[in-house]
């Protein structure tokens, strides 16, 4: 029984070999096939990221828009999946309705996928990567009880998504550039961030052999924590409630008191402890969107505020927690007019692209097997079982 390593946490376990994103902790490196992060974010789009992912190399022009138009045939969800939402009561979080989705898509593409064939793999991987947008954007205004959109196969990706969220019949949808330029980014951003929760549960959940959708939806739930991808919702939420930078002082002591369960949201990472590269990339973007947009948000003084308290207080310092990619992202998501609730949900369907590719990367590993932890057993000794009435 004492003979495995003890590792809560999976701190210091690698459970996997992978080949498609490297982080350096300790250098604020991220890179998605050798690709830093910075290059990607300011010259490539989130379907080249996407392609990239899945396939390890960047495309040629003619890869590119084969790949996009097999995203662009597959945007559509089945009629008769829409149905489902009916059944949700109209305030459901946006993530319950999303996981539950997601999990459904097995049942609309099971019969005929072959998870052992190259071609059904790719399939399934095209089918998460163009349907996400459509079911997020349904989530979104089953909510609010609007009528779904069907998906513009006239447009590219992210602007699809945006009409999808935002178009109501006969008004034409202004988009400013910078909108759909920024979630571009944070789409790129998102895409991938090797074996953090929600990854390595898409890769145990597919290591027992069951479908790509199945396994997807079990990582949509992962993401949905506060210490995974819920931080950008808790980051807004935090962020409103302390309301005014006079505040920020009394945030930060309660951070750092160990009797008080409030944590900075949006602070800290358990790979970064010098920065967080993508937080830097946003952190301009969202000054950007802001400034163009000519939105004047006080929440953005507070984060200045929070930030530049938290990162000169000896107890951060000390801990090296840092602002994450989630702390700038909602600020951003809230300009665009994404609500709150929502927000999860975007990191989702960025992330979906990531999942995929390491889904498919255990597929086709020789040799991969069921991932099976085992555990240092603290529970009674042996006893005999005593009836009821002597308990
Ligand atoms: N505010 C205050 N104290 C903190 C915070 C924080 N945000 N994060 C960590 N600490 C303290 C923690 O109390 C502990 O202190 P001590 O050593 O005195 O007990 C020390 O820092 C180490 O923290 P930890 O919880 O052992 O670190 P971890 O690697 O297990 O957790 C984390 C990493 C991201 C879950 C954590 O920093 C956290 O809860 N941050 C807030 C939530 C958040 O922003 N999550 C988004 C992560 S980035 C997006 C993504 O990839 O999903």
């Amino acid at each position: 029984t004492g003979h495995f390593t003890y590792d809560p946490g999976f701190g210091s376990t690698a459970s996997t070999k992978s080949a498609i994103t490297y982080i350096d902790g300790d250098q604020g490196v991220l890179m998605y096939r050798g690709y830093p992060i910075e290059q990607l974010a300011e010259k490539s789009s989130f379907v080249e990221v996407a392609y990239l992912l899945l396939h390890g190399e960047l495309p040629n022009k003619t890869q590119f828009s084969a790949f996009e138009n097999e995203i662009t045939h597959h945007t559509m969800m089945h009629e008769s999946h829409k149905n489902f939402f009916q059944g949700f009561h109209h305030d459901a979080h946006p993530m319950a309705m999303l996981a539950a989705s997601v999990a459904s898509l097995s049942a609309f593409y099971h019969d005929d996928l072959n998870v052992d064939n190259p071609e059904d793999r790719k399939l399934a991987a095209i089918r998460l990567i163009a349907k996400m947008p459509t079911i997020a954007a349904a989530c979104y205004r089953y909510s609010i009880g609007w009528p779904f959109r069907y998906p513009r196969n006239n447009l590219e990706y992210v602007t699809r998504f945006l009409h999808m969220m935002f178009e109501v019949p006969s008004e034409p949808l202004e988009l400013s550039p910078v909108c759909a330029k920024a979630l571009d980014l944070l789409f790129i951003l998102h895409a991938d961030h090797e074996q953090n929760a929600s990854t390595s549960t898409v890769r145990l959940v597919g290591s027992t052999g069951a479908n790509p959708y199945a396994s997807i939806a079990a990582g949509i739930t992962a993401l949905w924590g506060p210490a995974h991808g819920g931080a950008n919702e808790a980051v807004l939420k935090m962020l409103e409630e302390i309301g005014s930078p006079d505040n920020v002082e009394t945030a930060v002591k309660r951070a750092k008191d160990k009797n008080d369960n409030f944590r900075l949201m949006g602070f800290g990472h358990r790979v970064y402890k010098n920065f967080d590269p993508r937080a830097k990339i946003i952190r301009e973007m969202c000054h950007k969107v802001l400034a163009e947009m000519g939105v004047n948000d006080p929440l953005l003084d507070v984060a200045m505020k929070l930030e530049e308290a938290a990162l000169k207080d000896d107890y951060f310092v000390e801990r090296k927690l840092y602002p994450n990619v989630d702390f700038y992202s909602g600020i951003i998501y809230k300009a665009l007019g994404i609500p709150t609730e929502m927000f999860t949900v975007m990191f989702a369907i960025a992330r979906t692209a990531g999942w995929i590719a390491h889904w498919i990367e255990q597929h086709e590993t020789p040799g991969s097997r069921i991932g099976r932890p085992r555990q240092l057993y603290v529970g009674a000794a042996q006893r005999d079982y005593a009836s009821i009435d002597k308990r």
